[in-house]
Parts: structure tokens; sequence; C-alpha cells
């Protein structure tokens, strides 16, 4: 019997009414090193995906556009695949889950569901937009926070003070659709009974398919009753009908997952494989999805459970990753971080961005920083320096001394073989998606050829006369050591080891194939491989994403309240593509004021600091003021100045500061305060 492992491998759906950026490729390309992985092992692998296609955003972005939601999913699949294919994706199936077999497979897993009794109705009340007359997502209200009061703030959490709060408790909602005042307003609602399926997923979490601290938060969740799962959504809504009504439909995180499986359904068709022998509950087959750490809780409640009410297989493996940070923070546009994969694309080679991503991902939750200088070092060093650089220095003398044929045997066999004995190390890593151990390994192997190279010196003894053979044993030794690396490396720089392959011409499509090392073998002549990463290229590609700065949209809804609150690491999130700007709403927030400055003086024990009494004509305030050494106080006593009005009170060592007065300086440097001229009035709102 053969021991081929059979794996259908996924990664998450990106949603379709949005370019491809580098968070997502982080795992697109920790999925695909893992299914090449498995494949140079010889197993079956599938690999399949797709855009997620539906749901409010993508509805009101098409109509925002003036297109069908049609035309606007088909445009952003044909743009996600050229980006994918550019990256060298090796998938063997992208396709969207607005596609006929999703539609047929979620009506198949909802019969079931509903047959198992694990579908209840009821009537709930949710706000509805009167002038579009549709009901509204939490992420489609805005209004004041409960909370803090500040204005303008999401349906389901204010990003001022950061609470969290049903949309019914804003103050002074409104649509973000129409801007109108929603009204609450009644409507039947289909949802999962999680509940019901509570035991067999904890069963489930403990068989080894999750990381262990995605598993102990599970656990927690199990803890509390588990809600039953809304997934229904009202008329209009871009999605797939619930069958027996006419203006319902599936919540887009119902079809999601599913299109997984209708995903892997065309390749089934496509290549004749028994589709239902791959989802029966005790399938032979593995089902393996990478996910980002914000979405555990569907693909590890929602997902298995919908699969059990189906009486279907559930997920061999789920494995969530973190987040992307570039340079350190949060992906941001005005920074120019947030960097889409096309930009990437036109400046760089896409190997090594999949490489600096293999170095640093391990096989836990923790956020990879793309830290730019670290990247062009880390390419240059490793993959230019080390690397390519064992196969150019060796190739010429094959073929100057062999005329292109390497030597029958090795001279260093004991060497080949310290590679060798590394190999299933550095297949378990790859296997445990511990990619950053691999590489390690891999790096200190490679310093070892370079340092056979270097003590052998081929290029001194090419000028001796007679040492012709000597000289292409050396070289047939470092050619075999540069492949043993790169054939475990091809999973990660497919473009390179390609372009390798074609110089050695021989694959390198087969772990296996090192145990045995090339000898009287033809190699062609050797061909660039890599070029080093210079710093202008990333200064353009901050700039071309600088230079794409886009409008605010709301952000895609979960529209769970218990998945939402409910990532592993609440800290992190995911890249934001606005964290510097902000929009006229945000600013209007800073009450701005101009003040009189009543009185100065300096404060005992605090060198930096004047204590300022400011008349805001009627009222004054208490504020303490950095400005010391900076400003004779006497002076100060008169002056007009701008400050900040509705700060939130700061109780120091010294008494409480109300506000805050406005002054420019450089990094270090003196202050100037801003003066309004002199007829300004106290009080006055600064707009
Ligand atoms: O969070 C997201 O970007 C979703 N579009 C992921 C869906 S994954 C799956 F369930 F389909
Ligand atoms: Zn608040």
């Amino acid at each position: 019997m053969s021991d081929k492992r059979r794996i259908l491998v996924t990664a998450a759906l990106p949603y379709a009414n949005g370019s491809i950026h580098l968070g997502h490729m982080l795992e697109y390309i920790q999925t695909d090193i893992w299914a090449r992985f498995q494949r140079a092992r010889g197993n079956e692998v599938w690999f399949a995906w797709a855009d997620d296609a539906h749901g409010t955003p993508i509805m009101l972005h098409a109509e925002k556009k003036g297109v069908s939601p049609e035309q606007l999913i088909e445009d952003m699949n044909a743009e996600h695949q050229r980006d994918f294919a550019d990256f060298g994706l090796s998938h063997d199936n992208f396709s969207s889950t607005h596609s006929a077999r999703n539609r047929a497979l979620v009506k198949r897993i909802w019969a079931s569901l509903t047959d198992a009794g694990a579908v209840s109705t009821r009537t709930i009340e949710q706000y509805f937009d009167p002038e579009r007359k549709m009901f509204l997502p939490d992420r489609f209200i805005r209004g004041n926070c409960p909370k803090c009061g500040a204005e303008d703030q999401y349906g389901d959490s204010c990003e001022v003070c950061g609470a969290t709060y049903d949309p019914t408790e804003l103050v002074d909602p409104r649509s973000v659709v129409s801007g109108a005042t929603p009204v609450m307003k009644q409507t039947e609602h289909y949802f999962v009974t999680l509940e019901s399926f509570r035991d067999s997923l904890k069963a489930w979490v403990r068989s080894g398919a999750l990381q262990d601290e995605v598993a102990n938060k599970l656990e927690e969740w199990f803890g509390e009753a588990l809600r039953d799962w809304d997934v229904t959504r009202d008329a209009p809504y871009f999605g797939f009908p619930i069958p027996g009504t006419t203006d319902k439909y599936f919540y887009v995180w119902l079809d999601a997952p599913v299109g997984y499986l209708a995903s892997f359904a065309e390749i089934c068709e496509r290549e004749g494989l028994d589709f239902e022998e791959w989802i029966r509950p005790d399938s032979p087959t593995e089902m393996h999805h990478f996910i980002g750490k914000d979405i555990i809780y569907f693909h590890c409640l929602f997902w298995p459970a919908m699969l059990e009410g189906a009486r279907m297989r559930r997920p061999t493996g789920v494995y969530a990753h973190g987040f992307l940070t570039v340079n350190g923070a949060k992906m941001s546009k005005s920074r120019g971080t947030f960097i889409k994969a096309r930009t990437w694309l036109d400046e760089l080679h896409p190997d090594t961005l999949r490489y600096y991503f293999a170095a640093k991902l391990g096989s836990g939750l923790a956020d990879i920083d793309l830290s730019l200088d670290d990247f062009r070092a880390r390419v240059n060093a490793d993959l230019v320096g080390k690397l390519v650089n064992i196969a150019s220095r060796s190739a010429g003398f094959v073929h100057k001394f062999g005329d292109g044929k390497l030597a029958a045997e090795l001279p260093d066999p004991a060497l080949y073989q310290r590679f060798v004995d590394e190999h299933e190390a550095i297949a378990a890593d790859f296997e445990n998606r511990n990619y950053q151990l691999a590489i390690r390994r891999i790096m200190a192997l490679a310093d070892q050829a370079n340092r056979y190279i270097d003590e052998h010196k081929p290029w001194v003894l090419a000028k001796e006369e007679g040492r012709e053979a000597e000289v292409l044993a050396v070289c047939t030794q470092g050619i075999n050591l540069f492949r043993a690396m790169m054939t475990w490396l091809a999973p990660v720089i497919p473009q390179v080891a390609a372009t390798a392959a074609e110089f050695l011409d021989s694959p390198l499509d087969h772990f296996d194939s090192i145990q045995s090392p090339l000898l009287d073998h033809r190699i062609n002549k050797f061909k660039p491989l890599l070029k080093r990463v210079e710093p202008e290229q990333l200064e353009r590609v901050l700039q071309a994403s600088r230079e794409s700065l886009e409008s605010r949209t709301p952000a895609p809804t979960k529209n769970s309240k218990q998945t939402e609150k409910k990532t592993v690491n609440d800290k992190a999130s995911k890249p934001d593509s606005t964290s510097d700007i902000i929009e006229f709403p945000e600013f209007a927030k800073v009450d701005l004021r101009i003040a009189r400055i009543a009185k100065a003086e300096e404060v005992e024990g605090a060198d930096k600091l004047l204590r300022l009494e400011l008349d805001l004509g009627g009222e004054t305030r208490q504020v303490f003021a950095g400005i010391r050494g900076h400003y004779d106080p006497a002076e100060l006593e008169g002056r007009l100045t701008v400050m900040v009005a509705n700060l939130a009170p700061r109780k120091m060592r010294f008494g409480l500061s109300e506000g805050m007065v406005l002054a420019a300086s450089e990094d270090g440097g003196r202050p100037y305060l801003l003066s309004p001229d002199s007829d300004a009035t106290p009080g006055m709102k600064v707009k």
C-alpha cells in the first residue's frame, strides 16, 4: 500500500472587492510553501481556494462603481489571479464563491443542517435604513459612542475608547449608506444552533487539528454557552437566497468556507477525483486550512459544526498565523507601507518576499514584521551572497575544465553526507510550518558550503598547471551542495529554483533526489539567478504605495459579536489602510478654541512645565504646558493662543490639566506656541 498522503489545502478566501496586498500575501505564501513542500515529498496535493464574493460591502461597492456585483467580482477575480500567478502561487484552482457549484453545495449542507434539527428561526429587531430600504450591518451604522460620547463611531465599537456595544446603544445613529436615521424593524432570521455540536466540537478541538494556543482559546469559549449563529441577511443582499424564502439570503460567512469545497469539487471534476470520497466523515484524505488569527471562530466553531451537521469530514488541521506589520507598525497608506501585491511585483522579484516571509514564519500566531532594511540585508546576504554565489563560483570551471560535465565522484563525500543528514530535520520543519527553522538550518549549511569553496580556492588552483581535475572535483562538490540547498528551498523560491533546475539540467522538485548526488552529468551555462535588492527599489515601492492613496470604505463586516471580540490576540489588528489619514469627521471631533493666557507661572519640581490659566471667554482652564525655559511667564500673560478644549482632563502630580495648548516644534527642538491675530476673541472655535 502506498503511504502517499492525499491532501487538500486551502488559504482563506480574499474578499472580491479589493486588491491583494502584502498582508494577504503572507498567508498565501505560507500556504503555497506548504503545498509545494508536500508535493516535493511525493504526496498528492490539491491547493484550492476562491474569491469571497458575497456580502453587503461588495454589493455597495459595485453600486458605487456603477457596475453589477457580478461584473465587479469577475474583474477582481481576474486581477487577483494575475497577482497570484506572478507571485508563483501553485494553486490548482482559484474559483469564486458565487459559483453554481458553491450554490449547490450550500443548498445540500443547509438541507442536512435543517434535517439534523440544527436550524431554528426567530424574529429579531435590527436597524433598517428607511431611505435605502435595507437592514444595516453594524459597520454601516455610525453615531456617538454610548460610553465616551466620541462622535462618528461604528455601530459595534468605538475607536476612541475601545468600548464594544450593540448598535442600538449608539447615540444619534445614522446610516452610512444614505445618511438617514435608521429605524428598528423586525425580521425573521435563521440561526444555526451551535450548542448542539458542543460535544463533537470539543472532541475535534483536542484531536490535534489545532495549534495549542488556539485549542486553549476554544476551551475558554466552551466555558460559556455557544450563541446561536445568525446566518441570515435580508434583501437587498448579494449572495445566495435561502431556499424557501424570497427575500432572505445566506450570510457571506456561511457560504465562504463552503467555497473551499466547491473549488475543490471543480478540481475533482477536471481531474476525475471522487469528491465524495474526500468529504465523507471517515475519509482517508486530509484537509488543511491556513487562516489569519482573526477568523479562528469561523473556522474552528462554525465551519466544523456545519460539516458535522452535513455529515461531512472535518478539517485535519486549521493553522492560524499572525498579522503582517511593515517597519514595525500596522500597514499605513500615508507612510507608503500599505503595499499592494502588484506594487511589489512592479519593482522586486517575488521570491525575495517569499524568502523573507519564510525566514520569519514560525508555527505560532506571532505577528510578522517586514522590516524593509532587514529584508534587503537578509535577501542580499543569504540568497545572493551565500546561495547563488556557490553556483556562480563553481559553474564556470565546470565548463572550462569539464566541458560542462560534473566529475564522476565527490571529493568530500562526508561533507555531502552532513547535508543529507539534515534532510529529515528540514523536512520536519516544513511539515510543522516552522519555516524559519528550516531556513536557519539551510543557511548554516550554506556557510559550510562557502567555507569549503573558500578553503579549496578553485580560482587559484585553476591557474596552476595540471590541477584541472582537482578544480573540477571541487566545483562538482560545490554544485552538489548548491543543488541540495536549492531542492529544499524550491518550495520557498520556486522561480529561482526553476532557473537553477535549467542550469543544472536536472529537476529540483523532489526532496528525496538529494540522496544521490549529480555526478558525471552535464550542466548548462550558468544563468544569473537573482539580483541584489537595491535601496532605490524599496523607495519606489513606498512612493508608489503613497501615491495610490484611496478613500475610506467601511471594512467588510464579520457581523458576529461573539466572533469579532474573540480573536486570539485581541491587541493585534489587521493592517489598517487608513491609520495615518483621518477623515474630516474625525478631525472635527477635536474642539480647538482661542484662549487668552490669563496667568503663567513656573511649577515647582517640574523643570519643563509652566502652569497656565487659560481664559476661554467665560470659563477658565488650568493647563500644564512643557514650554518652561522657552518663554518668560510674565511675557506670556495676556497673549492669545490655541487650545484643545475637549481633551479628557489628566491628573498630574501638580494638579489637573484640563486641556492642551498647541505648539510647533522639531523633534527635540524648542516649542513655538501658536498665536492667532490679537483681535480674535477668547472662546472662539477654530475650524
Ligand atoms: O476574512 C476574510 O478576508 C474572509 N474573506 C475569509 C474567508 S475564509 C473562508 F471561510 F472562506
Ligand atoms: Zn467611546
